[in-house]
This record gives C-alpha cells, structure tokens and sequence, in this order.
C-alpha cells in the first residue's frame, strides 16, 4: 500500500468465534479505529424489543433501524444472547442491512485524524461493506468452543447444563441464519485469511493476526 494511506482491516467470522477480542486487541496494536458492527443489529434488535415489538416485523424493525445513533451502541444490555438472536433476526431483511451499510462505509473511510485506519467486525465486512479492505481475517471455531465462551461470557461459573444447552442452540440457530440468509451472508471472502480459534488462545490467536496485518502493510 501507498505511504500515508489509511488502512481497513475486516474481521467476519460466527458468534463468539473471537472476533470481537480479537479486533479490539488489534485496533490498540495498529492504533485503528474500531467498529463492531453486530452492535448495529444489535441496537436495532434491542429497540424493537423494548418498545414491545416483533424482531421478525419489518416494519417495526425497519423504523428501529432508522433511528439508530451511535449512542447506542454503548448501551450494556446489547450483549445478552436473547439480543443476539434477535439481531440475528432483523439482520436477515435486506432493507435493515441496506439502512446500515452507510453507517458502517462512513466509518470505514473516515477515521479520526490521529488513527490509521479503521478495524471492522462483523459477518459481511469482507464481502460487501469494504470489499477493499486492506486485510481480510475470517475468525472461527467448533461451535461447542464457542458456546462454551459465551456461557461463562453470561453465567460466570454460576450457570448451569440446561443454561449451557440453550446457548449452544441458539448459536446454531444464529449461525443457521446467518449462513444460509439471502443478504450478505456469512460467508469468508475469496481472499480472506482463516483463524481457527478453537485451540488457540487469544495472544496466540492475536500474534498471527499481528504478523499478517503487518506483512499486508
Ligand atoms: O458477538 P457475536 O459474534 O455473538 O454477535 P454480533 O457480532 O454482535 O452479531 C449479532 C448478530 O448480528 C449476528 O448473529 C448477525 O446475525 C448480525 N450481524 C450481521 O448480520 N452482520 C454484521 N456485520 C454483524 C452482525
């Protein structure tokens, strides 16, 4: 890449792969700005839900969508697994993606003075929000690996076998949706690298990230 030109890095990958750890660690190292755009959904999904709606409306979903601001985004309640299936939800109707992909190209392109570059999570990031992305990293794991992250993410060492089971099928219910869905599916990108996280642990995971990012720039 030309010198002084900002980079986008883009990290896609399924629930709780390691993506979201992976890409804050990363956006520290590089100094990038980052966005974790399943908060987006996630926002919409939470809307919809508290002012007593159907994630699977629409139109409910649709109104949820266009009033998004970054301030929600910050909001603590977003990372509960009942908002990631809803996210899920309201991420399968194109015109929700459609209303979203602005926001997320906006801040690709447009980091602040100081960084640079900007780090996107998500599931289409590589694929279609910024198919130019400098770097492409697809994270993934065994599903029972991740539900068993997202499990002691929820419950601590308090939670119990039927709490596990729930979340274990939830993410296969997510993943089932996300992969086979019609709009930006998930799915990596042709030039794309994959990080299995299953055996790794997250400095190993985070220190090949670091010498690809770096032989790409
Ligand atoms: O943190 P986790 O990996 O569990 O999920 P997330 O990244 O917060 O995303 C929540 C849901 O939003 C996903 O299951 C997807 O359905 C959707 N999503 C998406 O469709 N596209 C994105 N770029 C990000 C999230």
């Amino acid at each position: 890449m030309l010198a002084g030109e900002k980079i986008i890095i883009a990290v896609d990958g399924p629930a709780a792969s390691g993506k979201g750890t992976l890409a804050r660690k990363l956006a520290v190292h590089f100094n990038l700005a980052l966005l974790d755009t399943g908060k987006l959904y996630r926002a919409v999904g939470w809307n919809v839900l508290s002012a007593g709606g159907n994630p699977e409306n629409e139109n409910a979903a649709l109104e949820a969508a266009q009033k998004i601001a970054k301030a929600d985004l910050t909001n603590p309640e977003l990372r509960s697994e009942s908002i990631g299936a809803a996210a899920s939800k309201v991420a399968s109707m194109p015109a929700i993606r459609q209303v979203l992909v602005d926001f997320q190209r906006h801040f690709a392109a447009n980091p602040p003075g100081d960084k640079f570059g900007t780090i996107l999570d998500g599931r289409d990031i590589g694929t279609v929000i910024c198919p130019e992305a400098t770097v492409k990293l697809f994270v993934t794991a065994d599903v029972k690996t991740r539900a068993k992250r997202r499990f002691i993410e929820e419950f601590g060492e308090k939670g119990t076998e039927e709490q596990y089971i729930s979340i274990l099928n939830d993410l296969k219910t997510r993943d089932e949706r996300d992969i086979n869905r019609s709009a930006s599916p998930l799915k990596q990108a042709e030039n794309a690298y994959l990080i299995d996280t299953s055996d790794s642990d997250i400095e190993a995971v985070f220190e090949a990230a670091v010498k690809l990012v770096s032989s790409k720039t």
